[in-house]
């Protein structure tokens, strides 16, 4: 298998990192409020200027070289399409590039709902800011991150993802109205440690069911005569469930958990613990029951993983239909329990373990 050369000490180096979503889930495309926080697995590139237009890739996790010509980007090659989206994006905002060879290498799993893509797009965004220049600031670079998705990759996500691989850190949460982009950091108390645990069962967003939900979003909002969902209160409910099913549960996952994203803040700042567990875990019920983006695999460890006793709350993290599920648990006791959820699991027959 060819592989760029990449000169010894000549490649400029980028990384960035996935995400796990403490709570704030499908909030984000309705302009409501996400509470992400980044994961020590990242995604990392290496970038060799060139003097021609062409752009040669090399994909450590697929083992394959591909390579195109900036200005003939085009749709449909599978994980090219990533590279291919963030230079045509590039080119459309007016920013100026010449070719490059690029091996990229990453940690973060693929479909397991920890923004493998985002971290994809954001490490190379930053080798290229970095390689040629660009004046790009993180919110910026997210957003361009973002672009890539929905107007190339053909994926309709929100901004999510790329924010918290563009600005969160592993030792706080980054809350994040995604209607005004106003961003905070919010610690996390030394007492608890997240667990993530992957289904193993991978999910995909440029399928149909994430779009479906996004769709069902922006016709209950026309019906209820908003904006976005972002715009309802708990008041609103009783109009929203008289809309045709399901779109009056669809509204109120989303105003109660954009509710249960303003409540965990106070819960991590207040290191009350107990009442962040109970936010999380009525987020589960309610992507479960009103937003069905769960899965049987995910709901038997969510479960689990709230039986455990050093586990505060449990829930599905990410965009659903298969992926991780993210518990809160006593500092000290995540990996034991972690591995307690995955060997009862392990010994149950077909729950996916
Ligand atoms: C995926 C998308 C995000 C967000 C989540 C659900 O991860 O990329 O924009 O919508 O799903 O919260």
């Amino acid at each position: 298998m060819p592989i760029p050369t990449i000169r010894p000490g000549t490649a400029i180096l980028a990384r960035a990192p996935g995400r796990v979503n403490l709570i704030g889930e499908h909030t984000d495309y309705n302009g409501g409020f996400v509470l992400p926080v980044a994961i020590p697995q990242q995604t990392t590139v290496e970038v060799v200027p060139r003097e021609d237009l062409r752009v040669r890739v090399f994909s450590a996790d697929m083992n394959e070289e591909r390579e195109y010509v900036l200005g003939q980007e085009k749709e449909g090659q599978g994980w090219l399409d990533y590279v291919q989206g963030v230079t045509l994006l590039l080119a459309k905002n007016g920013y100026l590039l010449r070719g490059f060879d690029v091996r990229i290498g990453s940690e973060v799993p693929l479909g397991s709902g920890l923004s493998s893509s985002a971290a994809l797009e954001v490490s190379l965004l930053r080798g290229l800011r970095q390689a040629f220049g660009l004046q790009l600031d993180d919110v910026k670079l997210a957003l361009l991150g973002q672009k890539v998705e929905t107007d190339f990759v053909g994926a309709p996500v929100g901004i999510m993802d790329q924010m918290a691989s563009s600005l969160a850190d592993q030792k706080a949460a980054l809350f994040l109205d995604t209607r005004t982009m106003q961003h905070e950091r919010v610690p996390l108390p030394e007492g608890m440690e997240l667990i993530v645990i992957d289904s193993g069962v991978a999910h995909q967003h440029a399928a149909g069911d994430y779009k479906v939900r996004r769709a069902e979003c922006e016709r209950a909002a026309s019906m209820l005569k908003v904006n976005q969902l972002r715009d309802l209160t708990e008041a609103d409910l009783p109009k929203a469930m008289a809309l045709p099913e399901p779109l009056g549960r669809r509204v109120r996952h989303v105003v109660t958990e954009n509710a249960r994203v303003l409540a965990s803040v106070d819960a991590l700042r207040a290191e009350d613990l107990p009442r962040l567990g109970q936010l999380l875990n009525a987020s589960h019920e309610s992507q479960s029951r009103d937003y069905e983006v769960s899965i049987p695999e995910i709901d038997l460890l969510v479960k689990l993983a709230q039986q455990e006793p050093d586990v505060y709350g449990a829930r599905l993290t990410g965009g659903g239909f298969g992926g991780s599920i993210i518990a809160a648990a006593k500092a000290g006791s995540g990996a034991k329990a972690a591995a307690q959820v995955s060997t009862i699991q392990a010994r149950r027959p077909n729950c996916g373990g």
